[in-house]
């Protein structure tokens, strides 16, 4: 008779015999690090071959909004599947891609007037890239630098990867890549001892400021994430930069590029990070929650005078850049009841209630002596583990700490991802009390554990 453990054992055989997955060593794999086969998710739940469940709190790398499996975007996927499933977006449109770009249009930061579509995060970042280096061109100016942050993140592409500043994805492929001009992280960790998040925040606008006057007229656009800076380790800032790199950026007549692929449709507790600054980027990307975590889709919304920028007789002038599945319509029809869902349900207003619960749940890992600092902004919650509980100190990368963590919450069946020795709640908004508690205990004994 063949046991659930034998079941697992089967599929994990299978599965090293047969894939290579994703940001990962494989030899940790072989050596017996665990790979877990799941069969089903459910609300903030996933499920393995054995039946063991685990809470996502990170959303399956930040893409579930509502809890897996939710059964109106399923519903929604069934519909569109049986109507139209995909059909070239050069020269033909379709309802679900009309309608998605006006929807997104019309909640997002005003002033944004066009939607192109992709479908990955990293190719939105390429587009927002190559768009902006181009309307520069197509308005005679030549201008071949961008800006991104330290402790950035926009993707894997090489285009992508170029404008990221995560030296452990970045190093080994930095001879092929373009290179660009790193302005200093607004992030509030980083601040002196006596600086508010705010003061730090000007500090590195006061940095940027000096990077634009100093390339003045070279500078094609700045990147960045608003708010938190996501896989370099939930790491956040004050919403003063953004203003300052706004205006910083219309000075210099420089493109200001909001990457809300990780922070947009609610983690920050509004729908998209921009808002809290009360400004408007000129290109935004968007993908991860934009279908509710269940299917690829990017898109990069921008101004009308941007767009214009491009139109012409002459086909070069013209934003050549497709990808196959561009806009497809199932992932529009997804992304449409996700839009339904924020509408119909109240989202952000019912969220807030949630973050308040987060951030109570917080309060005692927080007093814990290895935690240099606990950080919230709206739906993301991060822990910060150093050796002696200050921000001036860290363990040695070697140690591990962050790992031995993820591998003590998943024996207990949490799925945390920490990003170095920051663990993190990221989690779908569906998320109940007794979930939330659970949470707390399982990341109190996965700091106690990697901690000892
Ligand atoms: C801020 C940000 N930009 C871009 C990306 C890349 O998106 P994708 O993984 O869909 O290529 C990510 C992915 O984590 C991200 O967090």
């Amino acid at each position: 008779m063949s046991t659930s453990g034998d079941e697992h054992a089967r599929w994990r055989a299978r599965d090293l015999a047969a894939l290579w997955h994703p940001c990962s060593q494989m030899q940790e794999h072989r050596d017996g690090a665990p790979l877990i086969t799941i069969r089903r998710g459910q609300g903030a739940w996933i499920e393995d071959v054995s039946g063991k469940r685990y809470l996502d709190a990170i959303s399956s790398w930040w893409t579930n909004l509502f809890g897996h499996a939710h059964p109106r975007i399923a519903a929604a996927i069934g519909r569109q599947a049986s109507e139209l499933e995909q059909v070239i977006l050069a020269g033909f449109g379709h309802p679900p891609a009309i309608e998605l770009a006006e929807r997104l249009l019309s909640v997002a930061p005003p002033g944004l007037g066009k939607a192109f579509f992709a479908d990955n995060g990293s190719a939105a970042v390429e587009v927002a890239l190559k768009m902006s280096f181009h309307a520069h061109r197509n308005q005679g100016r030549s201008r071949d630098l961008f800006v991104a942050l330290e402790n950035g993140y926009h993707g894997e592409t090489l285009g992508a990867l170029a404008v990221t500043d995560i030296p452990l994805y970045r190093e080994i492929y930095a001879p092929l890549m373009m290179q660009p001009l790193f302005a200093p992280s607004p992030d509030a960790y980083l601040r002196g001892d006596d600086e508010s998040a705010e003061d730090c925040a000007l500090r590195a606008a006061e940095g940027l400021s000096r990077l634009f006057e100093q390339h003045d007229g070279r500078i094609a656009a700045l990147i960045l994430e608003p708010l938190v800076q996501c896989a370099g380790g939930m790491r956040m800032y004050h919403p003063a930069y953004l203003r300052a790199a706004r205006a910083l950026c219309d000075r210099h007549g420089v493109f200001l590029i909001a990457d809300e692929i990780a922070v947009g449709f609610g983690r920050t507790g509004t729908l998209f990070a921009c808002e809290q600054a009360g400004i408007t980027p000129d290109l935004m990307c968007l993908s991860k929650g934009l279908t509710g975590g269940f299917l690829p889709l990017a898109v990069t919304l921008v101004r009308d005078a941007l767009y214009e920028a491009f139109l012409d007789s002459s086909r070069e002038r013209g934003f050549l850049h497709s990808h196959s599945y561009t806009g497809n319509p199932i992932a529009c029809a997804a992304a449409l009841e996700v839009l339904n869902l924020f509408a119909d349900e109240d989202v952000i207003a019912r969220n807030r209630e949630l973050a308040s619960r987060l951030a109570q749940a917080s309060h005692a890992i927080a007093e814990m002596p290895q935690v240099a600092e606990s950080r919230q902004t709206g739906m993301i919650v991060a822990f910060e583990l150093t050796p002696d509980g200050s921000r001036h100190s860290s363990y040695p990368s070697a140690e591990r700490r962050g790992r031995r963590a993820y591998h003590a919450a998943l024996e207990r069946s949490v799925l945390l991802r920490p990003l170095g020795d920051v663990l993190y709640w990221m989690p779908p908004y569906c998320l109940q009390q007794d979930e939330l508690d659970q949470l707390a205990d399982v990341t109190r004994h996965a700091i106690a554990v990697a901690c000892a």
